[in-house]
């Protein structure tokens, strides 16, 4: 075990002046699944570009692996999803974008193609591979930059709303690949729905660039108050049962409202 990331004092002032986060302290652990939650513009992208060493902070530090401070040393194992895919797709074809991460770490071309075959496949972009990424659709684009991500098969995914353009069924894909990877997480998200799904702790980023929680999934989002204060509002499943059961006992998937109700009717 041992950390994997520890940001220490961790704060970021955009050139305008605008303080995006915080005194950011934080560890994530080998091996954890952490969602980062919080309104539009509390920070989370911009904690996600300082925790994955694509910015420099304005004070403090990350360290990786108990190891370095220095990102690049690290790269290849950190899976950076951007929010805006349109910062990964630049090669003239989908194919190339996916194959550039392995290709930059020296995959062998055989291993690459595989992994670029098998993931087109999962994510419904096989007849998609010979398109320049500019005649994508919104959700093929994001389909895309997540293959070119998870292509490289890195140990830590920072992902950045990875869900928000694509479609159920897709979205389920994406979720699969989240869960079955072996690594650490974490997720960036304004939306709490999937929140359940793929992550055991979450860090509630305030609209003022610092973290006002960093507690359990049960915990963070059964407390409707604090996430309301944030700007954010609890799952459906939550808000529908609230004051119906007691909170460890609220469900916060859907598939536990079901659950739940199917046991009361027996
Ligand atoms: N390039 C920039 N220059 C100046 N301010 C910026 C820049 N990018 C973001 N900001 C500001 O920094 C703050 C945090 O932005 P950030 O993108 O990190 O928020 P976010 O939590 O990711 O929001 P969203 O949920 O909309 O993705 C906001 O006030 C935003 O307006
Ligand atoms: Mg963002």
């Amino acid at each position: 075990m041992g950390p994997v990331i520890e940001a220490q004092g961790l704060s970021y002032e955009y050139p305008d002046g605008t303080t995006a986060i915080r005194n950011v302290d934080t560890t994530v652990e080998r091996g954890e699944r952490v969602a980062v939650v919080g309104a539009n513009g509390s920070g989370k992208s911009t904690l996600q570009l300082a925790l994955g060493g694509l910015i420099d902070p304005s004070t403090g530090s990350v360290r990786y692996f108990g190891e370095t401070t220095d990102a690049e040393a690290v790269r290849e194992r950190l899976g950076v999803l951007l929010q805006d895919p349109d910062d990964y797709l630049f090669n003239a074809t989908v194919r190339e974008d996916i194959e550039y991460g392995p290709a930059q770490l020296g995959v062998p071309r055989d291993v690459a193609e595989r992994r670029v075959d098998r993931l087109a496949d999962q994510l419904g972009l096989l007849d998609l591979l010979d398109r320049p990424p500019f005649r994508l659709s919104g959700g093929e684009k994001q389909r895309a930059a997540v293959a070119s991500v998870f292509a490289f098969d890195p140990n830590v995914l920072l992902l950045d709303e990875p869900f928000g353009a694509v479609d159920p069924q897709y979205r389920e894909r994406i979720l699969d690949l989240v869960t079955d990877h072996e690594g650490t997480f974490l997720l960036f998200t304004p939306s709490l729905d999937m929140v359940p799904e793929v992550a055991e702790r979450v860090i509630l980023v305030g609209q003022n660039g610092s973290i006002v929680a960093d507690r359990s999934v049960r915990e963070v989002l059964t407390d409707s108050s604090l996430l309301v204060e944030n700007g954010l509002r609890p799952p459906a499943p939550v808000e529908m049962f609230e004051g119906v059961l007691d909170r460890d006992e609220l469900p916060l998937t859907v598939s536990e409202a079901r659950r739940y109700l199917l046991k009361r009717e027996q």
